[in-house]
């Protein structure tokens, strides 16, 4: 492995040299891995199109890099430390070679079930070590993966499977989490009643609920891998072949489909990881993102696997069996390396310095951050609380879009400031521009933040719809990438992520696109239009807010609302349920019939002061009445 940054001094350097001469700078990063063919071109870009190419004509497989390539050094190192969700149940280990094999044989089983390379595999699965296991198997054989997060309803599901065609699903008959089981496999079947694409679903047996399986559909995960060989040669992949599909919410209601490839994402998810949390060979790290989301993508499962790492994988919830849970497993396990998101330190920080007492935590080094900007209080208790004011804190700011962590302290390295995602990494050209797509030079501004420059890991397009690509990323300003996110540069060029700019909100760290919840809420028979936005919430980061039109009074008011919450679990997934619901006789709408949704804004925020103009409305007085009725 190259050697990573050590000093603030290297990180300049380092710095300068991928703005210099990112092509050289890449190409060496890359010349670490192993590839059956050499590139011809390190990269092509065009931002107009959107048209992107990293290590052209490389070819790889991803998988013998995160795994086959370790096993002369670390095949008795264990990759996964898997924390079941009950702590009464028995820890599982898996070495490098235990994964290796595992992943070769459930790769065989995918292939004797049809699956062949650039088919679409949908993954739906509770977070054990078969979930890690599914998605390099899918690596293994050039299968795209598509993970979606066990928490999303039926029809959240059945929504992804048709949009990328997949043939194959592979989940469980249920998931374990905190008190609950999960029903994942009836909400397969479900789903798979509007998926004719799908011709095979393998089902892991987690929960031993009761199930139906499907006669020639439905084939159980240990029949799968009977007597199935534990040998398969990796598939030779191109660079820019697709490696997965990840959905997350727009502005729209429709989910996108972000696609990484494979050459770029495998060099930027390593060199990322091995530099922002400064890993050091035999340390233990945790992420405890679920693997539906990006960060379990790329900071679960590929970044550590690329670097040799061991990694914890956690299958239950910070609260269970009570809220030392986290910190529990920290000392059980000796983490090193504890990455999460601000609203599970804030939901813990609520419960109190007792479930943290018990623990000594001191195996820890490094501390981080990612999902949403984290508030200075937040910062504080876990700086004085977890890491004894002893380990640094990365704030890492990135997106789904972006595959990897762009702007971060390089733990140890970089000088932080709470609240700050302090810089960018090597690579990564930021800019701020301001509404009209102005470039604000200099230090102290405010704006919009963009990428002007590609960096390896930067999405490629928008699966099955090139064109929602360009217009939602490349268009808004010309040749930079949009991220959807305000930001301001300080007086020592600092960054500060101030949140997003379009219409989606983070709701406990979980994306989710405002014109999405409403089109759940609108299903309900009773409700003709609805407006959805978020408001400042202490623990989740942001609240959901819905303002409802009926078209028939319903005086049994709370039998309502309960109602469109079960709607919008049903639609989207409980990640997804508005906190608070407002009935009201109509919305604030401009004369062109466009709702207005900063006046919503502000009275969800009770900054009824600041509402602004209203007089241009269609009808004014609506806005006192809302103002009246809001819930505070
Ligand atoms: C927000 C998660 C402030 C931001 C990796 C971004 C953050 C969106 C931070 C992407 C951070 C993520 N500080 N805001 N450290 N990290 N965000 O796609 O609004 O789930 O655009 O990826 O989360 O969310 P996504």
């Amino acid at each position: 492995m190259p050697n990573r940054i050590t000093t603030f001094a290297e990180y300049l350097d380092e710095y300068r040299k991928s703005i210099d001469t990112p092509e050289q700078f890449w190409a060496d990063k890359a010349e670490a891995f192993v590839w059956h063919q050499h590139w011809d071109k390190v990269l092509e870009w065009n931002f107009a199109e959107p048209s992107v190419q990293w290590f052209i004509n490389g070819k790889l497989n991803i998988t013998e890099n995160c795994l086959d390539r370790h096993l002369l050094s670390k095949s008795t190192q264990p990759a996964i430390l898997w924390e079941p969700n009950n702590p009464d149940e028995a820890v599982r280990t898996l070495t490098y070679a235990e994964l290796h094999e595992k992943v070769c044989q459930f790769a065989n089983a995918l292939k004797n079930n049809g699956a062949k390379k650039g088919d679409r595999i949908c993954i739906y699965m509770p977070m054990v070590p078969e979930l890690a296991i599914a998605v390099l198997a899918c690596a293994r054989i050039g299968a795209i993966h598509s993970v979606v997060f066990g928490g999303f309803s039926f029809k959240s599901l059945s929504d992804r499977i048709q949009d990328a065609e997949c043939s194959i699903v592979l989940t469980a008959d249920g998931a374990f989490r905190g008190a609950k089981d999960i029903p994942l496999k009836s909400v397969v079947d479900e789903a798979l009643e509007t998926c004719p694409s799908v011709k095979k679903v393998i089902v892991l047996s987690r929960t031993n609920v009761k199930i139906t399986m499907v006669e020639g559909r439905d084939i159980w995960w240990h029949d799968a891998i009977l007597n199935v060989s534990a040998e398969c040669p990796a598939t030779i992949m191109d660079s820019e072949d697709m490696l997965f599909i990840l959905y997350t919410s727009g502005s729209t209601g429709k989910p996108k489909g972000v696609v990484h490839t494979i050459g770029g994402y495998m060099v930027y998810v390593d060199y990322s990881f091995r530099n922002v949390f400064q890993y050091n060979d035999g340390e233990v790290y945790w992420c405890t993102a679920d693997i539906g989301w990006i960060t379990g993508h790329s900071y679960l499962i590929y970044g550590p696997l690329l670097a040799g790492a061991t990694t914890v994988m956690f299958e239950g919830i910070p609260t269970y069996p009570d809220a030392g849970r986290f910190w529990n497993i920290i000392d059980k396990q000796q983490v090193n390396i504890f990455y999460t998101a601000p609203t599970a330190i804030r939901s813990l920080e609520a419960f109190g310095l007792e479930f943290v007492k018990p623990y000594s935590l001191n195996s820890l080094r490094v501390l981080g951050s990612v999902g949403e900007p984290i508030n200075k209080e937040a910062w504080e208790w876990y700086h004085v609380n977890i890491g004894k004011e002893n380990c640094p804190i990365v704030d890492t700011w990135w997106q789904t879009e972006t595959g990897g962590i762009l702007i971060s302290p390089l733990a140890g390295i970089t000088k932080t400031k709470p609240s700050y995602a302090t810089l960018p990494l090597p690579g990564i050209r930021p800019v701020i521009v301001n509404e009209a797509g102005k470039i604000l030079e200099g230090n102290n501004v405010e704006g919009r933040l963009c990428i002007e420059f590609p960096f390896p890991s930067i999405i490629r397009t928008t699966y099955g719809d090139h064109e929602r690509c360009r217009s939602n990323y490349f268009d808004i300003y010309p040749n930079l990438y949009f991220t959807g996110d305000g930001c301001k540069r300080d007086e020592d060029g600092y960054y500060r992520i101030t949140g997003r700019v379009d219409d989606v909100i983070k709701v406990s760290g979980h994306l989710l696109g405002t014109a999405e919840i409403e089109s759940a809420i609108n299903e309900h028979p009773d409700i003709v239009e609805s407006a959805v936005v978020g408001y400042p919430h202490d623990i989740k980061g942001w609240g959901i807010y819905a303002f409802v039109v009926c078209n028939t009074h319903r005086p049994d008011t709370n039998a309502l609302k309960q109602e469109i919450i079960d709607t919008v679990a049903k639609y989207i997934g409980h990640i997804a349920k508005p906190d608070k619901i407002q009935i009201v006789s109509g919305l604030p709408k401009t004369r062109s019939g466009k709702i207005m949704r900063r006046i919503l804004r502000k009275i969800a925020e009770n900054d009824m002061a600041n509402l602004g103009d209203t007089s241009t409305l269609l009808d004014p007085a609506v806005v006192e009445e809302i103002k009246a009725g809001a819930i505070h």
